[in-house]
């Protein structure tokens, strides 16, 4: 059970907005807060569209009352003074992070936790400009878009991050109607955008070299392995800017990767996905549009060239005991809405097959880091292949035991 009564949610862009929404759904009072009164009408709009979604379908009575315990300030310090919890959901540098939360240290109150949703920036280096006594309040809230329907929460611990704050982010994920994983290391990009990076990056570096066309692929991912949206049209979702920005902050923090030339190519030209009109796809009036893919086309892409690489990402995610092999999985059924754990894939298919996957990527797109973790190698020599060996991840009954 959550004590938590007010929230201070700073940044009312797509993540920050989306927060405030569900912590008004369940009951609990938001103050939110930007630099600009435009941004926060923009936010409150927003908010309203989905509200009124929510209440066509009968999940709500009415936007109004959601609304209402919504209050919205251009005052930072005077938003954080009350909040018990504060999330913080701004532009993704380390020079905003590090100015809100050292006003922060001075305005909130001692007991408030001070979290951040950053999806790629350390926990530990945030929690550094609050003074020491303060350190242990400081934790990684991670949300997913859009935070009104997905499910996951990923809650990382940076050095400092005291076992009591766990506890409080863990107990107000769950008064949010959110599912947690603990995130035991502070890794880059933590557990879903690593395994996410790995495989939109493959998938972007298979179309720039010409081994497919990105209908192909997606296809693929939506028909083949029955993920709720191809690599590029979830990129376009996430924003071409966004994924950019991630990836380069991943591999600035030792993420091996060779970032597929597309991304950048298309921030320059202003393609940024949805909110700009045009990312991979067109989307008129920077209104989300669902590609229009043919089924035939899936059968052109072997999908597993397509898990592998995510596969080999969480492996490495495993044997480094940075989250469970059941966080592991849940965090990209519902982080990512996949129709099976990561790890589930990997079995059906086989680690044999994924390591084999992982060698014809290494020659085809000539990168190293479809090296096969170590963890893959030694389950194959284990004869530990999955589904077919009856022990796997997972164990499997085999017919007649
Ligand atoms: N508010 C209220 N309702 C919403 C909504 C919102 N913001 N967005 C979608 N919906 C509703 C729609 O109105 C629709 O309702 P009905 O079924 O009643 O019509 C329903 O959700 C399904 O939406 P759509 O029909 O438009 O499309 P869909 O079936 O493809 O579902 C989706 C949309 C849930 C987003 C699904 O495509 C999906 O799961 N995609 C993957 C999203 C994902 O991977 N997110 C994580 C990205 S990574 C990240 O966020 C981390 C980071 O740091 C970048």
């Amino acid at each position: 059970m959550s004590n938590v009564r007010r929230i201070f949610v700073i940044g009312a862009g797509t993540m920050g907005h989306g927060i405030a929404e569900v912590a008004a759904l369940r009951g609990l009072n938001v103050t939110l807060y930007d630099v600009k009164q435009e941004f926060l009408d923009g936010a409150m709009s927003k908010i309203k569209w989905s509200l009124d979604r929510l209440a066509e379908k009968g999940t709500i009575k009415s936007s109004s009352e959601v609304i209402q315990r919504i209050a919205t300030t251009l005052d930072l310090e005077s938003g954080a003074s009350d909040a018990d919890f504060v999330i913080e959901a701004a532009p993704e540098r380390m020079e905003i992070k590090r100015d809100i939360f050292s006003r922060l240290d001075r305005s909130a109150r001692p007991e408030a936790v001070l979290a951040t949703n950053t999806s790629s920036l350390p926990i530990t280096e945030v929690s550094e400009s609050v003074s020491a006594p303060r350190r242990g309040r400081v934790i990684g809230m991670h949300f997913f878009n859009p935070p009104v329907i997905m499910q996951l929460v990923e809650v990382v611990k940076g050095k400092y991050t005291s076992d009591e704050t766990v506890k409080a982010t863990y107990e107000l994920a769950g008064a949010l109607g959110k599912q947690p994983v603990l995130v035991r290391v502070d890794v880059p990009g933590f557990i879903v955008n690593r395994v996410m990076a790995r495989f939109l990056n493959t998938a972007c570096l298979m179309a720039e070299r010409g081994l497919h066309r990105m209908e192909e692929i997606d296809a693929a991912v939506r028909y083949g392995l029955g993920m709720p949206m191809g690599a590029f049209e979830l990129s376009d979702y996430i924003g071409i800017d966004v994924l950019d920005d991630i990836i380069k902050a991943m591999i600035a923090r030792g993420f091996s990767m060779t970032p597929c030339g597309l991304y950048s190519g298309m921030r320059s030209a202003g393609k940024l996905g949805v909110k700009s009109g045009q990312g991979f796809y067109a989307h008129p009036g920077s209104k989300f549009r669902k590609p229009e893919l043919d089924r035939s086309l899936a059968a052109k892409v072997d999908p597993i060239l397509l898990v592998a690489p995510a596969v080999n990402e969480a492996a490495y995610l495993l044997r480094e005991e940075v989250a469970s092999r059941d966080d592991i999985d849940k965090a990209v059924r519902l982080g990512l809405n996949y129709p099976k754990g990561i790890f589930e894939y990997a079995d059906s298919y086989g680690v044999d097959s994924v390591i084999d996957a992982l060698r014809r990527l290494e020659e085809a797109l000539g990168s190293r880091e479809y090296e096969p973790d170590p963890l893959l190698l030694e389950m194959r020599s284990a004869g530990k292949l999955g589904v077919k060996s009856g022990q796997g991840f997972y164990a499997y009954k085999r017919r007649g035991e």
